[in-house]
């Protein structure tokens, strides 16, 4: 593995610019192992699986988010072309966003709320409302589909005992499908919070999701 810096690929908020540490940027609070040594090129460049305590009630951009939002204004001309970023970051405190949390990106970017709304619900990786700790996105497009993507699907959901866009009982998984992930050569492609699984099969799930529940036991030190 080399030892050189891992540069953060940006989203909301970018390590290489502001010379801040992915931890300062992403928070110190996953757990897994980044695969960057022997592992396919894909997984290397994704991120650690996020295990941040999304709370739908903390104030927006406070404290060190507060950092975070004005180092992102920083990178746009204007700060309403802030507005992709500024909702991400919005989504990663409150784990979704909500219809107050594109009021408060809209009054910040000086732009109107409908605007924002217009924005926030066009693009799916926005959860227009509350997701489980894991956000399980299944692709069935067509390359993974013809490599038997349904099957995938219907496993997470048989072994999340979960209903399709629902979350589980106990918060930690949501399960949907997505179009190409653009993962198409590694079918079936699964896209869980940040990080990615290819060449998922139905025989793959059930140590999927016990390595998910081993992680949220690790996270919250149980
Ligand atoms: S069709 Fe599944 S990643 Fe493209």
């Amino acid at each position: 593995m080399s030892d050189a810096p891992f540069k953060n690929p940006g989203w909301a908020g970018n390590t290489g610019e502001f010379d801040l540490s992915e931890a300062e940027v992403r928070g110190d609070d996953f757990v897994g192992d980044r695969e960057r040594a022997g592992a396919h090129p894909s997984t290397s460049a994704t991120y650690p699986y996020m295990l941040a305590e999304k709370n739908p009630d903390v104030p927006l951009f406070e404290g060190e988010y507060h950092e975070r939002f004005e180092k992102i204004l920083t990178q746009y001309p204007t700060k309403q072309a802030a507005l992709l970023p500024a909702l991400g970051l919005a989504q990663e405190i409150r784990g979704y966003v909500s219809p107050e949390s594109m009021d408060r990106v809209a009054e910040l970017l000086e732009l109107a709320p409908a605007y924002v709304r217009g924005v926030a619900t066009f693009y799916t990786m926005y959860n227009k409302r509350p997701v489980g700790r894991h956000l399980v996105q299944v692709c069935t497009n067509i390359s993974c589909n013809l490599c038997g993507a349904d099957e995938v699907l219907a496993a997470f959901l048989r072994y999340t005992d979960t209903e399709m866009g629902e979350t589980s009982d106990d918060g930690e998984f949501t399960v949907i499908e997505a179009e190409c992930l653009a993962a198409c050569g590694f079918p079936t492609c699964v896209q869980i919070n940040s990080r990615y699984f290819e060449n998922v099969t139905p025989a793959d799930v059930p140590k999927i999701v016990e390595r998910l529940k081993a992680e949220s036991g690790e996270a919250s030190g149980s």
